[in-house]
C-alpha cells in the first residue's frame, strides 16, 4: 500500500480561497474598468518562456535571473530514460536521431556530448557481451569495468541537453515585448497599450507579502520609433506618457481606496549619461569599500547602482553621501525628468523624489517609480515600474519605446484587508428550507428563478426539518430563508423569513422577486 502522505501547498505558494477570492475578483475587475478607460487592452502571455528571454531582458546579473527563476529543460516527448539501463540502447538511438533531425539542440557542445556518450556506450556493450558469453577468466576486472562503464554512461547521458531551457516567468514585461515583436504590433496604430494579470514565480525567501508564486497586475505602453523621430524631439511626449501611466495606477488605487499610498519617482538616466555616472559612483564606492557589507562589495563590480538599494542599517550613512544621479543626467534626461514632474503636477498626482530608486531589473532608463502602501511591513512596495526604451530592440525588434508598471496583487489585497476593506459579502441571499416530497419541484423552481435574477441561493439536496434548516441557513450566513412546506407549494403563497430579526411574511413568486430586488438595492 502506498505510504500515507499529507500533501501541502509548496513553500511560498498558497491557495486563495473564498470569500477572499471575491476581493481578488473585485480588484481585478476594477483594474479592467480603469485601464480600459485609458485605452488598454488585455494580453495573456504564456506562463513559461525561454530562459534566455528573461536573461536578456531583465539582465543575467540581476537577483531575479541569477538566483530566483524556476527553470527546466524542455525535452522532446518519447525520449527513453537513460537511468534505466535497459533503455540505454534506445536512448542513444533516440538522441542521435534527435541531433540529426534537430529536435534536440544541435550545438557543437551537444554533438560532442552525444559522441562521448556513444563511445562509452559501445564500450559498455562490448564488456557486457563478454560477460554474457563468459568470455573472461578468473578475477573480477571485467565486472568492475562493467559497473564503472554503466555509471559513466548514465553520467554522460545527463550531460546531453535534450531541449531548450525554459523558465516560469518571474515578470511579464519581457513576454509583452516578445509578443509585440512576434505579432508585428509595430504595424498597429501606435502606441500599443496592453495590460495583464496573472501569476509570476520567483524563488525568494517567503515572508509576509513575499511569495514564490505571486500575482501581478501590470500594464505596458509600447511605441515603435518612426524614422526621423525619437531623441530630443520626443521628450515632452514621452514625459506625458510616463505621467499618464502613473496617473492611471494612482487612479486605480484611489478607486480601491487603498490607504497610505506614496509614490516615489526618479530618473536613472540613459545609455549616454548613466554609464558615466556609474563610473563616478564606482570610484566613490571603492573608496569606502571596507565599510560596506559583502553584498554591496560584490555589487561595486557587478552593478554599483544596486548598492543604492541597500537596506543594511550600517550602510545608510555612507550611501547618503554618495554622488547622486540627478547631478549627472544629460541635458535630455534632465529635461524629461523635469517635464514628468510638471505633468504629474498638472494631473494632481502627489509624488516624492527618491534619488536612490534604481529598481532591480536592468531594462530601465530615465523614469523609474515605486508605490508603497500601508499595512505591509518591510515588503511595502505595492507597485514598481519605469521606462524601458530599447528593450524591444534588445529582444530582436525594431527601435521601440516602452513604459509600464506591475502591481503586486498579493500585497495590494493584504493592504486592503489590513484597512478593513476586505469584508466582501459572503454567505447566501436565500436559503430554501423545504419539507415534503411534493414541495421539491416548487423548491427547485424557486431556486432557478431566484438564481436567474442574480441571487445567491442554497437549495439543500434533501428535505430538512424547518428548525434544522433555519440553523443551517444562519450558519452559512444567509440573509433570508424561503420556507416551503406542502401548504406553501399548493397555495403559491411562499413564506420569507428575514434571519436578522426573525420577521416573516407571505409572498407570491412575483411579489417575492419584487421584494428581494428592492432589498438588494436598498
Ligand atoms: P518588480 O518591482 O520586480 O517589477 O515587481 C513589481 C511588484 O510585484 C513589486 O512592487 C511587488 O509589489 C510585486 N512583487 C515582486 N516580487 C514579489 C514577491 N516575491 N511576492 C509578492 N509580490 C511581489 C516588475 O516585475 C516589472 N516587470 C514592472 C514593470 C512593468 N516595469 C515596467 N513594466
Amino acid at each position: 500500500m502506498a505510504e500515507k502522505r499529507k500533501f501541502q501547498a509548496i513553500k511560498g505558494t498558497r491557495d486563495l480561497l473564498p470569500p477572499e477570492t471575491e476581493l481578488w475578483n473585485q480588484v481585478e475587475q476594477t483594474a479592467r474598468e480603469v485601464f480600459s478607460t485609458y485605452g488598454f487592452g488585455e494580453i495573456r502571455p504564456p506562463i513559461f518562456e525561454p530562459t534566455e528571454l528573461f536573461a536578456r531582458a531583465v539582465g543575467g546579473e540581476t537577483d531575479i535571473v541569477s538566483k530566483e527563476m524556476y527553470s527546466f529543460e524542455d525535452r522532446p516527448a518519447g525520449i527513453p530514460d537513460p537511468r534505466r539501463f535497459m533503455e540505454l540502447g534506445d536512448y542513444v538511438l533516440a538522441i542521435e536521431e534527435g541531433i540529426r533531425k534537430e529536435t534536440i539542440p544541435s550545438t557543437p557542445s551537444n554533438r560532442d556530448s552525444v559522441r562521448t556518450f556513444r563511445s562509452k556506450f559501445d564500450e559498455f556493450v562490448k564488456v557486457s557481451s563478454m560477460l554474457k558469453t563468459g568470455f573472461h577468466s578468473g578475477g573480477d576486472p571485467i565486472p568492475r569495468a562493467y559497473g564503472a562503464l554503466l555509471m559513466e554512461c548514465i553520467y554522460f547521458a545527463q550531460t546531453i541537453q535534450l531541449g531548450e531551457m525554459l523558465s516560469l516567468r518571474p515578470e511579464a514585461t519581457a513576454s509583452v515585448c516578445r509578443a509585440y515583436i512576434e505579432h508585428g504590433m509595430h504595424a498597429l496604430p501606435q502606441p500599443v497599450k496592453l495590460y495583464y494579470t496573472g501569476p509570476m514565480f520567483r524563488r525568494e525567501r517567503p515572508q509576509k507579502g513575499r511569495y514564490r508564486q505571486f500575482y501581478q497586475i501590470g500594464a505596458e505602453v509600447l511605441e515603435a520609433i518612426q524614422p526621423g523621430h525619437g531623441g530630443a524631439k520626443d521628450i515632452f511626449k514621452d514625459a506625458a506618457t510616463d505621467a499618464e501611466v502613473i496617473e492611471m495606477v494612482m487612479e486605480f488605487f484611489a478607486r480601491l481606496e487603498l490607504q497610505g499610498v506614496q509614490l516615489e519617482i526618479n530618473s536613472i538616466g540613459c545609455r549616454e549619461c548613466r554609464p558615466k555616472y556609474v563610473e563616478v559612483l564606482r570610484a566613490e564606492l571603492l573608496k569606502v569599500k571596507d565599510r560596506l557589507g559583502p553584498d554591496s562589495q560584490r555589487r561595486i563590480d557587478t552593478n554599483p547602482l544596486r548598492v543604492l538599494d541597500s537596506k543594511l542599517e550600517s550602510e545608510q550613512e555612507i550611501i547618503a553621501k554618495l554622488p547622486r544621479i540627478s547631478e549627472h543626467l544629460c541635458v535630455d534626461c534632465a529635461k524629461q525628468y523635469e517635464e514628468v514632474k510638471r505633468q504629474l503636477g498638472l494631473r494632481s498626482v502627489a509624488y516624492k523624489e527618491n534619488w536612490r530608486l534604481v529598481r532591480g531589473l536592468d531594462y530601465y532608463m530615465r523614469t523609474t517609480f515605486e508605490i508603497t502602501a500601508k499595512g505591509l511591513g518591510s515588503q511595502n512596495a505595492v507597485c514598481g515600474g519605469g521606462r524601458y526604451d530599447g528593450l524591444v530592440e534588445l529582444l530582436g525588434g525594431q527601435p521601440t519605446k516602452g513604459i509600464g508598471f506591475a502591481i503586486g496583487e498579493d500585497r495590494l489585497i493584504l493592504s486592503l484587508q489590513e484597512a478593513g476593506k476586505g469584508n466582501v459579502a459572503k454567505g447566501r441571499d436565500v436559503y430554501i428550507a423545504w419539507l415534503g416530497e411534493k414541495t421539491l419541484a416548487t423548491a427547485i423552481h424557486a431556486a432557478k428563478t431566484l438564481r436567474a435574477a442574480g441571487f445567491r441561493v442554497e437549495l439543500p439536496p434533501v428535505e430538512q426539518k424547518f428548525g434544522k434548516a433555519l440553523g443551517q441557513a444562519d450558519r452559512i450566513g444567509s440573509r433570508y430563508a424561503l420556507i416551503l412546506g406542502e401548504d406553501e407549494a399548493a397555495s403559491g403563497q411562499w413564506t420569507l423569513k428575514t434571519l436578522a430579526d426573525g420577521t416573516q411574511a407571505k409572498y407570491t413568486e412575483a411579489q417575492l422577486l419584487e421584494f428581494l430586488m428592492k432589498a438588494k438595492v436598498s
